[in-house]
Parts: structure tokens; C-alpha cells; sequence
């Protein structure tokens, strides 16, 4: 099952050149334990960013150039090659990462959703994509526990696709 994972400000925003617009560590420990074990799938421009694989993972890159990458990590050359990854154990979650240009690619086929939405605004170049929230449920919401390290106030909410 294809899961999108992303944090966002109040604007949608979601990147800054090729990085995360803050520091959020409480955001960053989520997204590591919900994500640890399972597929991950980013985008050419995101995976630039990290420039490793992510640990504990399996990492794959999509994109439609041939690229060479470091051990760990396998390109997907497109959404077919992504369907058939997920296909190979629906009942685990593939977990795509983003960047924007993936979400939007990829959202039709997406069934599950984690969002983080952090209620200040940053500057950025890079948005979500629009979601129609219409088509989903949600079905948890958490407040974040802002504290020192964590200085914005920040939710985190999941859907299911209705
Ligand atoms: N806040 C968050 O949760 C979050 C999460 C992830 C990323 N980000 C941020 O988002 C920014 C990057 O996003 P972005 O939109 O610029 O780039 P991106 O989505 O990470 O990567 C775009 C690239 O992915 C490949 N791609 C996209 N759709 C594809 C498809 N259907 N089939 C095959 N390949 C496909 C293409 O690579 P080729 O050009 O090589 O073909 C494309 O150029 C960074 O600032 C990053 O930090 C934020």
C-alpha cells in the first residue's frame, strides 16, 4: 500500500533549496519510525539532498535518467516500476518521501497519508501539491509537543483514502 509521508508549513510550503525548510527533530523522529523496515521512494532532487541512503531502509530513486548511486540505493524509471514494487507486498506500506514533483506524480495511487503540518510560516521554492482532502479520512490526529528544540506548533494528522 503507497503511503505519502511530508511535512508542511501553514502555506504548503515543503522546500528550500534542494533541503527541509527548518529544523523540527520531534517531525524527523516520526518520519524515522514509521518509515525504518519499510520501502522508501524519493525523487531524483530529493535523494540529491540526503546524498545517502537513508538508514535501515530500502531506498529507491525515481527518475527517468539512468543514474549511478551509491550502494543501498535502486532507481525506479518510472510510476509503472513503483506500482510493480508495491505490488511485490501490498499489505506492507512503500513509503514515498517526496519531493513535490513525486507527491503530485504519485498521489493518484496513494491510499494513505501522514501529514505534519507546522503552523508558521518559512521561506521556500517548493510547495505540496494541492490535496483534495474530500476523498479523505482522517483518522488520527496528534498535537506536537513544542519545547525547546521544537519551537513551532506542529500536528500530526493521518487519512485514508475514502
Ligand atoms: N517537507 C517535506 O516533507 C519534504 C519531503 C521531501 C522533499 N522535500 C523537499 O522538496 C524539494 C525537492 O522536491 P522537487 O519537487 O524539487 O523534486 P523531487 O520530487 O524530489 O524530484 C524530482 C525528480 O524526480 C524524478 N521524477 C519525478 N516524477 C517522476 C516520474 N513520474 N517518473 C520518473 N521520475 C520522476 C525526476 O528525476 P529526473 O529529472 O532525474 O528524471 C524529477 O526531476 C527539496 O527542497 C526537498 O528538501 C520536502
Amino acid at each position: 500500500m503507497i503511503a505519502l509521508i511530508w511535512a508542511e508549513d501553514q502555506n504548503g510550503l515543503i522546500g528550500r533549496a534542494g533541503q527541509l525548510p527548518w529544523h523540527l527533530p520531534a517531525d524527523l523522529q516520526r518520519f524515522k519510525r514509521l518509515t525504518t523496515a519499510h520501502d522508501v521512494v524519493m525523487g531524483r532532487k530529493t535523494f540529491a539532498g540526503f546524498q545517502r541512503p537513508l538508514p535501515r531502509r530500502t531506498n529507491w530513486v525515481l527518475s527517468r535518467q539512468e543514474l549511478v548511486l551509491p550502494a543501498g540505493v535502486q532507481r525506479l524509471a518510472d510510476l509503472d516500476a513503483l506500482r510493480a514494487l508495491d505490488a511485490q507486498h501490498p499489505e506492507q506500506l512503500t513509503f514515498v518521501i517526496g519531493g513535490a514533483q513525486v507527491f503530485k506524480a504519485v498521489l493518484p495511487l496513494a491510499k494513505r497519508l501522514y501529514r505534519t503540518r507546522i503552523d508558521h510560516a518559512f521561506t521556500g521554492d517548493t510547495w505540496m501539491p494541492t490535496v483534495d482532502y474530500a476523498q479523505w479520512q482522517l483518522t488520527a490526529h496528534q498535537a506536537g509537543l513544542s519545547d525547546e528544540r521544537n519551537p513551532y506548533p506542529f500536528s500530526f494528522d493521518d487519512f485514508e483514502r475514502r
